[in-house]
């Protein structure tokens, strides 16, 4: 199976990478936009670096021209001064969907996030819900992960977990109190790999969790543990923290904006696990943190 992936240097990609590096049957194109995030990929002979630009379709088409199957990671949680959440969730989802179109690829596999809603009044969530839509709009077979906080090797979850949960002390956004579903990365490898393999026709949305819920402030309180301490938590307001937000961000044109406060502090709920659906026995929580740390 051939498997273009773009976003390649993303965390995700290069976990993604490294755990089908060694799959014999499987070649991969890594897509990414520059040189240097060429030099951050896992080597390997069945991963071949392109570079990709995705204002300019022949650079994408040449990318995914002979996939089977399109893994599309580009995407940003953090806006910055040149990067936008249009530009980077929604246009270049959908110039890679015209490009696997094109190229009659076999299936198109999306990484979304729990709580995507092209209708939402959060500009992330609503990035997220319009990328859904252009797949979905596409008629191309595909698969849409909807993820929570993603756990493992760099993810930027689990290193800021870590040195959140390092000192004796920490504050957290309203005290912490909001519910997660960390979802181990190794688990969403398998269940990219799954829907790879399965390719099923039509568009399939799968709201993919972790096994167990845990307020943000217990999971910290569950490292440091791990870690060998205790750790003391208090709050910080989070209508003021917005507010300082708005202004920082309107500065400097991007950064931690109100919307990614919210986003950070939504409770992370799934109506259904697609855990079961997509064959996969879920990592626990415990050994997701043993191995982060
Ligand atoms: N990490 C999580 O907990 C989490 C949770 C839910 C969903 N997801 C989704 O999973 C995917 C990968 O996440 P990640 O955390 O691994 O990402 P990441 O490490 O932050 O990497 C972001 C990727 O997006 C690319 N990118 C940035 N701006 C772009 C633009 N304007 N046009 C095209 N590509 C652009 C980056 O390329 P450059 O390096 O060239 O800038 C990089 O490859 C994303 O779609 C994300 O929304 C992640």
């Amino acid at each position: 199976m051939k498997i273009a992936v773009t976003g390649a240097n993303s965390n995700v990609g290069i976990n993604f990478l490294t755990e089908i590096a060694s799959k014999e049957n499987i070649q991969i194109t890594a897509g990414v936009r520059s040189d240097s995030a060429i030099k951050l990929l896992p080597e390997s002979s069945n991963i071949h670096p392109a570079i990709i630009d995705y204002n300019d379709t022949g650079s994408l088409e040449k990318a995914i021209d002979g996939a089977d199957c399109v893994v599309h990671l580009a995407g940003i949680l953090i806006e910055g001064k040149h990067t936008k959440y249009q530009q980077a969730n929604v246009d270049a989802t959908s110039a890679t969907v015209a490009a696997a179109k094109k190229h009659n690829v076999t299936h198109f596999i999306f990484i979304s996030v729990i709580g995507a809603d092209q209708d939402s009044t959060n500009a992330y969530f609503r990035s997220k819900g319009l990328a859904e839509k252009a797949i979905q709009d596409s008629n191309l077979s595909a698969s849409i992960l909807r993820t929570p906080i993603l756990l493992g090797p760099n993810t930027a979850g689990g290193s800021s977990l870590i040195n959140t949960a390092r000192p004796e002390k920490a504050k957290l956004l309203g005290g912490g109190y909001y519910k997660m579903r960390p979802l181990d990365i190794d688990d969403l490898n398998a269940a990219i790999i799954n829907c790879a393999n399965k390719s099923l026709p039509g568009c399939k949305i799968y709201e993919l969790v972790g096994p167990e819920a845990i307020s943000y402030r217990d999971l910290i309180s569950k490292v440091a543990s791990m870690q060998g301490h205790a750790i003391q938590i208090g709050a910080i307001p989070i209508g003021v923290t917005k507010l300082m937000a708005k202004l920082t961000s309107s500065i400097k044109g991007g950064g931690f904006t109100p919307a990614v406060i919210d986003v950070i502090t939504q409770d992370e709920e799934v109506a259904q696990n697609a855990d079961q659906e997509l064959g996969l026995n879920l990592t626990s929580l415990e050994t997701t943190l043993r191995k982060l740390l």
